[in-house]
Parts: structure tokens; C-alpha cells; sequence
């Protein structure tokens, strides 16, 4: 037999297929410095019980230190007879240093071993996410700043609507991306529970100080109930809905960056070295980054929905179900933080057609709604003035027109309340000026908006 640490009561081999599909080691091995880092607290933590020597606590720091090295090096050998992470580590341990490395699971579990190491990985990766998540925000504020002032039409249902700040439109993303900050921020306040001390369910007999542990590894506090923080994945499936919502942003930004970049809309022009060609077609230049975040924004609402799935139905307490945990937490990670930074990359390197932008701020009518409310400061009941800018902009279809090309007289024509002051008024950039109502586009709000981000940006 391969010497399993938990062998004691078996009489047989385990078959070689039980030994490959129940193993976790291929993949669970990315928590090898968390796993070391919280063996090295629950020893230190075991010599100040008494339940160790100083002298025993020291040849297991020493050796995990070394096993640590070891595995950056790339000497260490994971195996799947060795089952998963934990118990290769300590496997390894006990070859290094005898006997007493057997005292290393003193008051342990893989329970709350690996629960443990989840929770320390996870906390990193949330602070490195939230970074991302600032960079590409980052990102979008320079942009923001550097094009202050250029128009372009807003849309909705994806047709012209009215003139607005390009830079309006890139803070709009600023703010999402705020949200899904504040989002991760919250998830940390979970995931940032020591579970160490629950043992396999029902805590252990044996005097270990689990605040002590928590206090070594920097965990403000330390779980209330030791079934509930063996058998808890809450945390995963929390940072995994609040990851989607990123991609689900993220897929939103990029649908625009394909569409804009296109011939037809011509706002944009993402620049060759994030584009790629075809193997066919001589001419292209796709927008295949953009492309492939969205199409990525499936596949963490895929692992959002196997964890809901695989939650869904267990029983108290630790299940081996949920080592299935950790294969999409991983790829989520991946995923969300390899498309965070290539965006903020991609912004950097993209050009703005101004011209183009301000050519098709104001056609297709959108300046119909400042004639509307032109008519509303004369006086004019508002449903009465949408009808009849409504019959003006049926003029102008016909007359082939847009309405800053009609004549005063032609205006006249509709209502006699339009006066010579019209002129200014179908200008987009009084349009854009004109919506300074808190958080519009005029210029002056989205400035402060830009000012208010530079500032959340720097603290
Ligand atoms: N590899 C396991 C996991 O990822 C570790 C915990 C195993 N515990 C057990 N009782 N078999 O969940």
C-alpha cells in the first residue's frame, strides 16, 4: 500500500480508478503556500498549548518551510496517490522529519484544514481582484479625461436618443465597476473567518486555542459553529455571483468596444496589437479580446450555477461533494482577473474618432427632446409640445432633413412659440450642456464626476 495516512483500518488497496477520481491533487495544489502558511500558525499555536514541545513546533516549521521551497522549486512531486494537497504536504513532512511530523494534524481535520486554506487563497485573490477592478476603472478615467468635451449619440433600445459626453458614457462603466468593488468588499467580510478549530465537525477535546490561530493568520474573527464552518462554502458561491456581475459588465463594455470598432459605427479603433486577423480573410482586424470576454462571461455563470447546484442538497456536515468546489473557483479567478486586466490594457491602447462620434451625435432627430422642452419653458403643456415636435420630425423624414436644418420659418410653421433663440438651442453641445440636472451630462457634472473618481481612485 502507498502508506495513506488514513490506512489504519483498511485491508485492501484502494483500486487505481477510486484513487484518480477521488483526488484533488492535480488541481488543489495551487493552495500549497496556504496550506503550509496555516500549518505553521496551528503549529506555533500548539506549542503555546502545551499540546506540542517548542522544540517539536520548530522541527515542523523548519520542515514545512523547507517542503514550501521545495514545491517553488519545483522538486516537489504531487502524486495522486497522495489524494489531495494536505496530505501530501504532510505525508512529505513525516519523511523529512520522523515521527513528530505525525503530530502536525494534532486538533485538525482536513475539514477545517481545507476550508481554512480556501479562505486564506480566496482573501488574496479578492484583494487582487478589487486592484484589477481599480486599474480598469483607472483606465476608463483617463480615457474619460482625455476626451472630455467630445459628443456622441446615447442610445436606447440601441437607437439614437440624445447627444451625450462620450466620457458620461465611459463613467457610466466607472460606476459599475464601483459597485462590484463594493460587492467584493462585503464577500471579504465572510470569507475572512478563521474555521480553524472546528476540526472534522464537532471541534476537538484536545485544548487548542482557535483564536490564537485565527489572530496568526490575521482573521479579525473566528467561526460560531464548527458544522457550519466545515460544511460552509457560502463564501465561494457569494465571491463567484459577485464575479459574474463583473463579466456580466464586463460582456455589456465589450459588446460596445465590437459594435463601436465596427465600419458602421467607426467610434472607435482598437489598436492592432489587441486585435487579431484571419486566416482566410486578408483584410480583417478583430476585435477577438472583446470577443472572448464576453464569450468567458459564460462560463463563470456556469460555475455559479454548479456550486448553487452542488450545495443544493447536502446534509450536514462535511461532504466530499465539496471538493467540487474548487476546480470553477479557480477557473472564476482566472477568468475574471485575466479579462479585468486585458480590458484595462485594451483601453489604453484605442483610439477615439471624435469626428465620427460628433457627426452621429446629431442625426436621427436627438435633438427632438430639447425642442420639446423648449416649447414646455414657453409655456406649452409637455404632451401637447411632444406632439408636435413629433409632426416636425415626421416633416423632416419626409423633407429628408435633420432638424437643425430646417429654417426658422419651417419651425414657425408648427408653433408660433418658436422664436430666433431655437438656433442655439439645436446645437448638441448646448443639448449635452443643458442636462445638468445631478449626475446628467452636461459638462460641468461629468467633470465633477470625473474629479470625485480621480479622488475614490487615489485613497
Ligand atoms: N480534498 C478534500 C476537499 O477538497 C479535502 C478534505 C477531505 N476531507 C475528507 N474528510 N475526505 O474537500
Amino acid at each position: 500500500m502507498a502508506g495513506k495516512l488514513w490506512q489504519g483500518r483498511f485491508k485492501e488497496a484502494t483500486d487505481k480508478l477510486v484513487e484518480t477520481f477521488t483526488a484533488s491533487i492535480r488541481f488543489d495544489q495551487r493552495l500549497y503556500q496556504y496550506d503550509v502558511e496555516g500549518s505553521m500558525a496551528h503549529c506555533r499555536m500548539l506549542a503555546r498549548q502545551g499540546l506540542i514541545s517548542e522544540e517539536e513546533a520548530d522541527i515542523l516549521i523548519q520542515g514545512l518551510s523547507e517542503i514550501l521551497r521545495e514545491i517553488e522549486r519545483g522538486s516537489f512531486v504531487f502524486k495522486d496517490t497522495q489524494e489531495d494537497v494536505h496530505m501530501a504536504i504532510e505525508q512529505r513532512l513525516i519523511e523529512k522529519v520522523g515521527e513528530v511530523g505525525g503530530r502536525l494534524h494534532t486538533g485538525r481535520s482536513r475539514n477545517d484544514q481545507v476550508a481554512l486554506d480556501i479562505r486564506l487563497f480566496l482573501r488574496d485573490e479578492i484583494k487582487g481582484t478589487d486592484e484589477d477592478l481599480r486599474d480598469l476603472q483607472q483606465s476608463l478615467v483617463d480615457q474619460a479625461k482625455k476626451h472630455l468635451g467630445v459628443i456622441m449619440p446615447g442610445f436606447t433600445h440601441l437607437q439614437h436618443a440624445q447627444p451625450v459626453l462620450f466620457s458620461h458614457h465611459l463613467m457610466a462603466y466607472y460606476e459599475m465597476f464601483r459597485r462590484d468593488r463594493q460587492r467584493l468588499e462585503a464577500c471579504l467580510q465572510r470569507v475572512n473567518v478563521s474555521p480553524l478549530g472546528s476540526a472534522a465537525l464537532a471541534g476537538t477535546s484536545l485544548p487548542i486555542d482557535s483564536a490564537l490561530t485565527a489572530e496568526l493568520l490575521d482573521f479579525p474573527a473566528v467561526s460560531r459553529n464548527s458544522i457550519d464552518a466545515v460544511s460552509d462554502r457560502d463564501f465561494i458561491i457569494e465571491f463567484i455571483a459577485a464575479a459574474a456581475l463583473v463579466m456580466m459588465h464586463l460582456s455589456r463594455m465589450c459588446e460596445e468596444l465590437i459594435l463601436w470598432s465596427s465600419t458602421e459605427f467607426g467610434y472607435l479603433e482598437i489598436s492592432e496589437s489587441f486585435c487579431t486577423g484571419s486566416s482566410i480573410m486578408p483584410q480583417k482586424k478583430n476585435p477577438d479580446v472583446a470577443e472572448l470576454v464576453r464569450g468567458k462571461s459564460g462560463r463563470v455563470y456556469g460555475h455559479l450555477m454548479s456550486l448553487l447546484t452542488m450545495m443544493k442538497g447536502l446534509p450536514l456536515a462535511y461532504n466530499r461533494d465539496l471538493q467540487e468546489d474548487k476546480e470553477p473557483l479557480f477557473d472564476t479567478i482566472d477568468t475574471v482577473r485575466q479579462s479585468l486586466k486585458i480590458l484595462a490594457r485594451l483601453w489604453e491602447n484605442l483610439s477615439v474618432n471624435q469626428e465620427r462620434m460628433e457627426e452621429m451625435a446629431t442625426t436621427g432627430y436627438t435633438m427632438a427632446t430639447d425642442v420639446t422642452e423648449y416649447l414646455v419653458g414657453r409655456g406649452i403643456s409637455f404632451r401637447q409640445a411632444h406632439q408636435t415636435v413629433g409632426k416636425i420630425v415626421r416633416y423632416c423624414l419626409e423633407q429628408g432633413k435633420e432638424l437643425q436644418e430646417l429654417t426658422l420659418q419651417e419651425l414657425r410653421g408648427f408653433t408660433k412659440v418658436i422664436s430666433e433663440d431655437i438656433i442655439d438651442l439645436l446645437d448638441p453641445k448646448h443639448s449635452v450642456n443643458s442636462r445638468s440636472s445631478r449626475g446628467g451630462t452636461a459638462l460641468e457634472q461629468v467633470r465633477e464626476a470625473i474629479a470625485l473618481a480621480e479622488k475614490e481612485l487615489s485613497t
